[in-house]
C-alpha cells in the first residue's frame, strides 16, 4: 500500500495496525531501511518473522518502541547512559542493547538475557507504533543474509507471498542499518557501526569499545547477527585500491562487472564486443549520500546480473566507518 511518508494516511495505518493486532507481518519504512514488523508480545507472530526471513533462531530481533518510556518497561535496568543517549538520539537510528524484563518473549531475544531497543524516527513507523500501542519486533525486511531493503520493491523481491502487507512510502533516506550499542556489560560496546557515529556517542557518554568484525567463526559472537558474511549482494564483491586495473582485467577475462566508483577515474576499458560487460556507477562523494545510495545500487547491479562488483577504496575517516563495515562484510566469501 502506498502511504504518504510525511503525513501517513490514518486509515492506511489503521489497516496495518489491525493486521499486526491479528498476528500478521507488516513491512514498514524506517529512516534506515525497511523493517519486517510483528507484535513483539505475540510469540506466534514473531515466529513468523524468523520463518519468513529464514533467520536462525539464535539471532535476536530489534524491538521498536515509540519512546524511552515504553523502552523502560522492556529493560530491567535503565542506566544513565541509556537515558542520556535516548534523550539525545531518539527517535533515530540508534539501537541500545540492555538487560531485558520478563515482558520480552524469549523468541525475540534468541533466548538471551538482553534486548535491543530502538525508537525509529520515520513518520510511518511512528504512526504505526502509536496506533498499535505495542512494541514491534522488526529486523530488516529481507531474507537472511541478503541485502537490506531500502524500497518496498526490494521487500517484495524477497518476501512477496510471505507477509501480510508492505507500507510503501518510497526509498528510505538513511540507507544503512542503525548503530547498535550494548549497554548491558561493564563498558559500552559498539556492536554495529551505523548512521550515528562512534564520536557522536562518545561525545555524550564518554569512551566506548569498538567490537571488531569476526571473519572466522572460532570466537563466539557477542551479537549473533554480526557474522562477517552479511549484507551481501549475489555477485562477488571486492574493494580495490586500483579499480581501473582490476576492472579492466575482469572485463578482459569475460566477467560482467559492476563498478562502484568514488573517484572520477580515467576509464580505459574495452566495452565493445556486443553484450554490455561493464556498468559504472558514480557514487556520491559524501558519506551520507553514499550510505543512502549503497544498497539500492547493489540491488540494481544484482538485478542486471553482474558477476563481479568492484568498489573503489573508501576514505579512512570516521564518517565512512559504517559504510566500510558493511562493504567489508559484503566482500567476505
Ligand atoms: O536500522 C535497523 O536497525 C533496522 C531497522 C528495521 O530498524 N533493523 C535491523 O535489524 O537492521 P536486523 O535484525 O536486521 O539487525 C539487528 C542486529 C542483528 O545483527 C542482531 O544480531 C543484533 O542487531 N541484535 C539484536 N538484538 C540483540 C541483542 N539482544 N544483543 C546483541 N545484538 C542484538
Ligand atoms: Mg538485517
Amino acid at each position: 500500500m502506498r502511504v504518504n511518508a510525511e503525513a501517513p494516511e490514518p486509515d492506511l495505518i489503521d489497516r496495518a495496525a489491525e493486521l499486526l493486532r491479528l498476528g500478521g507481518l507488516v513491512a514498514f519504512p524506517t529512516e534506515t531501511v525497511y523493517g519486517l514488523g510483528a507484535n513483539a508480545f505475540d510469540t506466534d507472530a514473531v515466529a513468523g518473522i524468523f520463518k519468513a526471513k529464514g533467520r536462525p533462531a539464535n539471532n535476536p530481533l530489534i524491538v521498536h518502541v515509540a519512546d524511552a518510556e515504553s523502552a523502560m518497561h522492556l529493560a530491567s535496568n535503565w542506566p544513565d547512559a541509556a537515558a542520556t543517549l535516548a534523550e539525545r538520539f531518539w527517535p533515530g537510528p540508534l539501537t541500545l542493547v540492555l538487560p531485558r524484563t520478563s515482558a520480552v518473549p524469549d523468541i525475540v531475544t534468541g533466548g538471551g538475557g538482553t534486548v535491543a531497543l530502538r525508537s525509529p524516527a520515520h513518520p510511518v513507523a511512528r504512526a504505526l507504533l502509536e496506533r498499535t500501542g505495542f512494541p514491534l519486533a522488526a529486523p530488516s525486511a529481507n531474507l537472511s543474509e541478503h541485502l537490506s531493503p531500502t524500497t518496498a520493491e526490494h521487500v517484495l523481491q524477497d518476501l512477496d507471498g510471505h507477509i501480510a502487507m508492505v507500507l510503501d512510502s518510497g526509498a528510505t533516506s538513511g540507507g544503512i542499518e542503525s548503530t547498535v550499542l550494548a549497554l548491558s556489560g561493564p563498558v559500552p560496546v559498539l556492536l554495529r557501526p551505523g548512521l550515528i557515529s562512534h564520536t557522536e556517542i562518545e561525545a555524550v557518554i564518554g569512551p566506548i569499545v569498538r567490537m571488531q568484525v569476526q571473519s572466522d567463526s572460532t570466537t563466539p559472537a557477542p551479537s549473533p547477527g554480526m557474522n562477517a558474511r552479511h549484507y551481501a549482494p549475489r555477485a562477488l564483491l571486492q574493494i580495490s585500491e586500483s579499480s581501473p586495473e582490476l576492472v579492466t582485467a575482469l572485463v578482459g577475462s569475460g566477467e560482467r562487472v559492476g563498478w562502484l566508483a568514488l573517484h572520477t577515474a580515467a576509464v580505459v576499458v574495452d566495452n565493445s564486443g556486443g553484450s554490455r560487460r561493464l556498468v559504472i556507477v558514480q557514487m556520491p562523494q559524501n558519506a551520507a549520500g553514499y550510505a543512502s545510495a549503497l544498497y539500492a545500487r547493489l540491488h540494481e547491479l544484482d538485478a542486471l546480473g553482474v558477476t563481479r562488483i568492484v568498489v573503489d577504496n573508501l576514505p579512512e575517516s570516521e564518517e565512512w566507518m559504517a559504510i566500510r563495515d558493511r562493504l567489508s562484510r559484503a566482500s567476505t566469501h
